[in-house]
């Protein structure tokens, strides 16, 4: 059972009239991980989410949720906590009541009511705020709240569309705590953004979306260094002692390493194109200089690099 994934889309296609809002999309979320979709507006994140939350009928394609077709829907999304396309929780309530409204629909008790609001209201930090109206909240506390609504049932997957959108930069840093701490309690989250350091900041692997197509799918980390083969980066060596002219000789000769540019007595940038194996090797003849390691930076290797990789050639709008 726990090799079966969180979510697992096949093929999703979804046509309106002539035109495909999403093409084909195939999207694995393993147990336990943490998948941003990412792509800019209008490519297709909250078309994929629909259709994975059975909120739309793909057009083809299967989508199945812990293993369960969401044709069965209510079943599939019995463990699944979803908030697609931001909807605004009452004014007039307060967060203690939504919640007991939303428990109540889950069909839980008072008391299982109780002890839930009390626990999600913490994981989104708005404990204090429970008995206020939510009217004169900020828009990331309301954020807050829904997340809070999406939590109650205590939902192994979760599912966000863009939950940071439109917050200001202290909301999105709120949320991404709270997803943060999500991850601790593995839980499996599939969130689509458009911001490419919210998936760096939050995800363990990505799915990359354009023009409703899969542009790129996997590991965060192995999708950057597959690019690192044929594409050059830059490797940042700061040390404690002054480098030495034989430690940069040492490091110049090492496989993969194509140039040298020293910058002052404690740093030195290298260019590199070598396999991760001989960036591996590089780190350790730095090591071995005994010249004492402070930082080792890559620069290239990165989803932004990736992202301007794969998108190379498009207009800029
Ligand atoms: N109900 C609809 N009818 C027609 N076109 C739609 C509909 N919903 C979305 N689209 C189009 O499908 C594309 C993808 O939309 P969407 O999934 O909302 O993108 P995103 O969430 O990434 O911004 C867009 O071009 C959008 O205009
Ligand atoms: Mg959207």
């Amino acid at each position: 059972m726990n090799d079966t994934p969180a979510i697992e889309a096949v093929g999703l296609t979804k046509m309106y009239g002539g035109f495909a809002a999403i093409s084909n999309v195939d999207l694995t979320v393993r147990r336990g991980d943490f998948m941003g979709l990412l792509g800019p507006n209008g490519a297709g994140k909250s078309t994929t989410l629909k259709a994975i939350t059975g909120l739309l009928n793909p057009t083809s394609g299967t989508v199945r949720i812990g293993g369960i077709s969401i044709n069965d829907h209510r079943r599939a999304m019995e463990h699944v906590g979803c908030v697609i396309e931001t909807p605004e929780p009452y004014p007039l309530f307060t967060p203690a009541e939504i919640l007991e409204y939303v428990g109540r629909l889950y069909g839980l008790d008072s008391r299982e009511i109780q002890i839930r609001a009390r626990d999600v209201l913490e994981t989104v930090r708005m404990w204090e705020w429970r008995n206020k109206k939510i009217g004169e909240f900020s828009k990331g506390m309301r954020q807050r709240v829904v997340l809070a609504q999406a939590l109650l049932p205590n939902p192994d997957t979760i599912i966000l569309d863009e939950p940071t959108s439109g917050l200001d930069p202290r909301g999105m840093v709120e949320i991404r705590q709270t997803l943060s701490d999500l991850k601790k309690m593995d839980r499996s989250l599939l969130i689509s953004t458009h911001i490419l350091s919210e998936v760096s900041e939050i995800c363990g692997s990505v799915t990359m979306i354009r023009d409703g197509r899969v542009i790129a799918s996997g590991d965060v980390s192995k999708l950057i260094h597959g690019i690192g083969a044929d594409k050059e980066i830059t490797l940042e060596i700061k040390t404690l002692k002054p480098l030495t002219s034989q430690a940069i000789r040492d490091l110049s000769g090492c496989r993969g390493v194509t140039g040298t540019e020293r910058m002052g007595d404690y740093t030195v940038k290298l260019d590199f194109s070598g396999t991760t194996e001989d960036q591996a090797h590089v780190c350790e003849m730095a090591f071995r200089s005994g010249l004492g390691i402070l930082a080792m930076n890559e620069k290239g290797a990165d989803l932004e690099s990736l992202y301007m990789e794969l998108t190379k050639g498009d207009e800029i709008q």
